[in-house]
């Protein structure tokens, strides 16, 4: 039987809608919940989702400060940037989109923003917060993978959670909220040193590919009925759609004949980053008011 799809859009439009309303009642006490969306560089990818961010917060009723910086700017004149942000009363949230140019640090950067207004938990205070559970914010794509678990109610609690991937974004921070107490997983990370990658991804009862390799889940690695959660989204050449391009998951179609729930790729986990970021944003302009 085919998988039930996980409809991330759908959810997130609920959460956004809500979000708006929040945003409403910001603004009515004098508050418009800003965020700061800094991109160094033309990549395309990253513009495209850039670009669906700002529209986002267009559609809540949220302003986006939107600071585009070309691939050659340094180090320094990056941080200068952040800096201004940090001290500028109007802006809640900052996000340098990831990955920065290569001559230019992630890591320092990361550090630069204040953890009170680090929306994507990058900086290493707001990563501790989030292990120590502690009050701050939550990465936003773990967290809206958490969201889509819970709105499917699929029971996290002794399940096997298997996750390939082991990024800051994603992989590192997932493990830490899937053992929370209040989500009581399993938890086993696979990554490139993993020696037999099929015989743990068979013992999953809930598989997270976030690898960004396309179709690298293949229907044997997969244990019938499982939760597949597909965090890929890869660019792969296509001549036959209008961009030359389509984007595809980690997960090869046909586990959909294999898995119980599957999140589909575009419409799963991508538009849910994105309504935890305005939720995020969101939070700290509700902080802000007081
Ligand atoms: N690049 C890919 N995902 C993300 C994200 O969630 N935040 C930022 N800042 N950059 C990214």
């Amino acid at each position: 039987m085919a998988a039930i799809l996980m409809d991330g859009k759908k959810l997130s439009q609920k959460i956004r809608d809500d979000i708006k309303t929040k945003a409403a009642t910001l603004k009515e006490n004098g508050i418009t919940p800003c965020l700061a969306v800094v991109l160094v560089g033309e990549d395309p990818a990253s513009l495209s989702y850039v670009k669906s961010k700002e529209k986002a917060l267009a559609e809540a009723g949220m302003e986006s400060l939107d600071i585009r910086l070309p691939q050659e700017t340094n180090e320094k004149e990056l941080l200068a940037v952040i800096a201004d942000l940090n001290k500028n009363d109007k802006v809640h949230g900052i996000l340098v989109q990831s990955p920065v140019p290569k001559h230019i640090n992630e890591e320092t950067v990361n550090s630069a923003v204040v953890p009170e207004k680090d929306v994507d938990c990058f900086h290493p205070v707001s990563v501790g917060n989030m292990v120590l559970e502690r009050p701050g914010f939550l990465p936003c794509t773990p967290h809206g993978i958490l969201m889509l678990l819970n709105e499917y109610n699929i029971k996290t609690s002794g399940a096997h959670a298997v996750i390939a991937g082991r990024s800051n974004i994603v992989g590192k921070p997932l493990v830490n909220l899937l053992i929370r107490r209040n989500y009581n997983a399993t938890v086993t990370v696979c990554h490139t040193g993993t020696k037999d990658f099929q015989k743990h991804a068979l013992q999953a009862d809930i598989l997270i590919a976030a690898v960004g390799k396309p179709g690298l889940i293949k229907p044997e690695m997969v244990k019938e009925g499982a939760v597949v959660i597909d965090v890929g989204i890869n660019r792969v050449p296509d001549l036959s759609n209008q961009k030359g391009y389509r984007v595809c998951g980690d997960v090869d179609p046909a586990v959909e004949q294999k898995a119980g729930y599957l999140t589909p790729v575009p419409g799963g986990v991508g538009p849910m980053t994105i309504a935890m970021l305005l939720q995020n944003v969101i939070q700290t302009a509700q902080k802000h008011g007081g």
